[in-house]
Formats: C-alpha cells, sequence, structure tokens
C-alpha cells in the first residue's frame, strides 16, 4: 500500500501563515494521493486537493458542515447560525431562499443598476486627482447591492455601511484591533438589518417582491416559522456583503487589463470574450484560499482512514491553479475556458458541487453579472491613465489584494 504523506512537525498552525495561497498546494500537490495530514490548532486535519479532493469535500453523505468554522469566523464574516453552518433538510430549504432571488430577471437588473452606478462614479471621478479602484468600487458596490436587495440606504449613512461590509470580510483572519472593529462592524450591521426587517414585516418599509430584504423577511422555515429577525437579518447580510467584496476581483480586474492590454478590446466588444475574461480574472487571482469541513463518520478513502468529526480543508486558490486540471495555470488567459465544459468541481474560486444541496456560493451569477458590468463599462467608457504605483499583491497574505488598491487618475468618459 501506498502511504499518505504526512506533515513531520508537531503543528503547522504557523505554516498556514508563512505559505498563505500556498499552503495546500505545496503540501499535496507534490504527491501522488489527494489527501494529506498535517496539523492545526492541535487538530488532525486532513488536507484535500484535485478535481477528486473537491468531489469527496462537497459529498454531503461523508462531510458536514457542524462546527466547521472556528467562533472567530461566525463572530465577524458570516453570523452565527447563519447558511454557512447548516446541514441536511435545512440547509437545502434555505438555500432554496437564497436561489430564488438568482432569477435571470433579477441577474439583468443586477447588471443595469451595476451599470448605472459605474456611470455616477465616472462622473464623479472625473474632478479627483486620483481613484482607488479598491475603495471606490467598493461604495460603488455597497450602494448597488442595497438598491438590487431593497435596502434604503441614506446618503450620509454610505460611507460607513460600506466600511462596515468590508471590515467584517477583512477582519475575520486578523488578530487584535482589526479583528475587533471587525467584530464591532458585523454587530452595527445587524443592528441595522434586524431594525430594517421588522420594519418590512410591520409594513412600515415597502420591499418589493423578490427582492433579498422582502424574502428574508417573508421566509418560513421547514416547521412553517418565520425567521426570527436577526437571523433574517444575518442572511440578508449574506448577500449584500459578499457583493462589496466583488471589489476584490474589480481591482484584480484593473491589474488583468493593464497588464494584458490586449484584452481590452475584446472585452469591450465581445460578450463570449466578457465572461471568459471574467471567468478567469475568479480563477486567476487569489481571494478564497480554502474551506473547511468535518468528517460525517469514519470511512476510508484514498487509503488515508477520515475519522468522524475530523476537520478537512479543501485547497481553493490550489484547485484553481492546479497544473492536472487547467494548462499552463499561472498564466493568465481568458481563452481557456472556449473549450471548458463547465465542471463543477474545477473552477471553484465560489466553491464546487451543486448549488442546490451543497455549499456553493449561490451569488456565483450575480458576481459574474457585476464583473462583466463592472469590466465592460471600463473597457467601453472609462478613459484613465495608470500612474507609477506597486499593483503587486502577496500570495502570503489571506486575503489578497493589489497593494495600491489600484490607482487610476485622470478619469474621463471614452464615449
Ligand atoms: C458561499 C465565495 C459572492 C452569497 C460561498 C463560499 C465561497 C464563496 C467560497 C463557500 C462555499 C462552501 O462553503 O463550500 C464568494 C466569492 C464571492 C462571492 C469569492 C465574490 C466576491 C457572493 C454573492 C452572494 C454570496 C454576490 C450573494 C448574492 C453566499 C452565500 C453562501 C456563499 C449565502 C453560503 C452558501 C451555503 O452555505 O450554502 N461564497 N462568494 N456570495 N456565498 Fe459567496
Amino acid at each position: 500500500t501506498v502511504k499518505v504523506p504526512k506533515d513531520k512537525t508537531i503543528d503547522n498552525t504557523l505554516a498556514i501563515f508563512k505559505d498563505g495561497y500556498n499552503f495546500i498546494p505545496k503540501r499535496v500537490q507534490n504527491h501522488h494521493l489527494d489527501v494529506y495530514e498535517t496539523r492545526v490548532l492541535g487538530e488532525k486535519v486532513a488536507l484535500l486537493s484535485g478535481i477528486e479532493g473537491a468531489k469527496l469535500f462537497y459529498d454531503t453523505s461523508r462531510m458536514n458542515r457542524k462546527n466547521a468554522l472556528p467562533k472567530r469566523v461566525l463572530k465577524t464574516l458570516f453570523g452565527e447560525d447563519a447558511i454557512q453552518t447548516m446541514d441536511g433538510d435545512a440547509h437545502t430549504h434555505r438555500k432554496l431562499l437564497f436561489m430564488s432571488l438568482m432569477t435571470p430577471d433579477a441577474l439583468q437588473e443586477l447588471y443595469e443598476i451595476t451599470t448605472k452606478n459605474w456611470a455616477r462614479f465616472t462622473k464623479k471621478w472625473s474632478s479627483m486627482k486620483k481613484v482607488t479602484l479598491y475603495d471606490e468600487s467598493r461604495e460603488l458596490l455597497c450602494r448597488t447591492a442595497c438598491e438590487w436587495a431593497g435596502i434604503p440606504l441614506e446618503e450620509k449613512e454610505v460611507k460607513k455601511r460600506t466600511r462596515d461590509l468590508s471590515n467584517m470580510i477583512d477582519g475575520f483572519s486578523a488578530v487584535g484591533p482589526k479583528h475587533i472593529e471587525s467584530r464591532r462592524a458585523r454587530k452595527r450591521s445587524e443592528d441595522w438589518m434586524e431594525d430594517l426587517i421588522l420594519q418590512v414585516r410591520q409594513g412600515k418599509l415597502e420591499a418589493e417582491k423578490g427582492k433579498a430584504i422582502h424574502e428574508m423577511a417573508m421566509h418560513k422555515d421547514l416547521e412553517g416559522q418565520p425567521l426570527d429577525a436577526r437571523m433574517a437579518a444575518i442572511e440578508v447580510l449574506n448577500v449584500i456583503r459578499p457583493l462589496v467584496a466583488i471589489s476584490k476581483f474589480i481591482a484584480f480586474g484593473g491589474v488583468a487589463l493593464h497588464e494584458y492590454p490586449e484584452t481590452q478590446t475584446r472585452v469591450s466588444l465581445d460578450d463570449e470574450y466578457l465572461f471568459r475574461f471574467a471567468q478567469e480574472v475568479r480563477r486567476y487571482f487569489p481571494f478564497v484560499p480554502f474551506l473547511g469541513a468535518r468528517v460525517d463518520h469514519d470511512f476510508t478513502w484514498q487509503q488515508y482512514p477520515f475519522k468522524k468529526d475530523q476537520l478537512v480543508l479543501i485547497d481553493i486558490y490550489g484547485i484553481n491553479h492546479d497544473p492536472k486540471i487547467w494548462g499552463n495555470p499561472d498564466q493568465f488567459n481568458p481563452e481557456r475556458f472556449i473549450d471548458w465544459d463547465g465542471g463543477l468541481f474545477d473552477l471553484i474560486p465560489q466553491g464546487g458541487g451543486g448549488y442546490y444541496k451543497g455549499h456553493r456560493c449561490p451569488g456565483e451569477w450575480p458576481t459574474i453579472e457585476v464583473l462583466q458590468a463592472s469590466f465592460r463599462y471600463i473597457t467601453k467608457h472609462l478613459g484613465y491613465d495608470v500612474p507609477k504605483q506597486d499593483y503587486s499583491y502577496s500570495l502570503k497574505k489571506m486575503p489578497s489584494l493589489p497593494k495600491s488598491g489600484f490607482i487610476i487618475s485622470n478619469v474621463h468618459f471614452k464615449n
């Protein structure tokens, strides 16, 4: 029998910070199996990579999400007891609620709201000396997200809400003040949204059917009970917070358009190329490094004895760059998607598997929509210069981002 490779050291928690996005690829991809054993925070952890690893991770008969996420992540990024932590029928029922928001009409509307906001921001930017695309697109997306979700946003609160929604994302892995601020951002955001949910239920706030705030406020669980107002608030935040996070892909996309100027004309004109470009941005650039689940019951897979409740991590970044899946994975090449078969376990920046039974991100279509609207607008209507700056990004810092946030200057309407 072949031996399952393991780390020899007692604990590799620090290696996660040292190796960053390459923590799992560095270990698993050099071996013959798709599984590798290490120890993190005192636990024996199985690392999974490759298409086979992804299939196992998303097999809900063998993996679950109960206690898969550390408290510090729930207190900042996701919110407690929300969809990310659910399993089985309760999860499927909650997931349908999210998926019901993603109709073709709703996605079209999201594209249009995004485009409208790009036009509005371009006007504003034309009087600014320089614009940090990452910072500005966060506010652009906060406005877009709230309008799309049916959430009223007063002019004087836009900056604060934008800041809180992004701090929830950036603070979960931090320590010290940044982490504490992230917890506060979550509390403020939940308070804000819970109040709005109550207003919708009391008929004080009008919300159109099909809008996230309306659907979450009116949703009934499997027992026919409405969600606790706090829970409904958390799930609305699970729609608008990640919409703001798309700003990271927009900043990376700005870098790609600049580094590969030959892509610009086709992004501006060719709908199929625009789609491939957005897919390649999601594949190529580092965002989510890995995800966790727990083993449902003892079983053996690729010689490895998985133990009930053991923590398992799937190599999100590594699978998007796996040389066994992608030719020249470290080359930015939208054309690779010409003959892509839409596999559920290869392009997994937002999780893998199906949408309905597993935890794959229900916001994948909205993300693609927002990215297409943004990259189309940038290449078609936005004139700008790229001043000297350091827009490189690190694979050690998680989550990663172009260091400068991608700065542009001399912004003007092209047409
Ligand atoms: C789940 C990434 C945008 C809503 C996830 C997961 C990832 C992810 C990695 C976890 C998959 C898993 O646990 O197996 C991203 C990225 C985004 C993005 C990188 C773009 C920047 C969105 C958007 C929405 C959204 C726009 C809502 C409109 C959710 C929800 C879940 C989720 C509700 C939990 C699903 C579940 O547990 O069943 N996302 N996402 N995401 N995402 Fe996204």
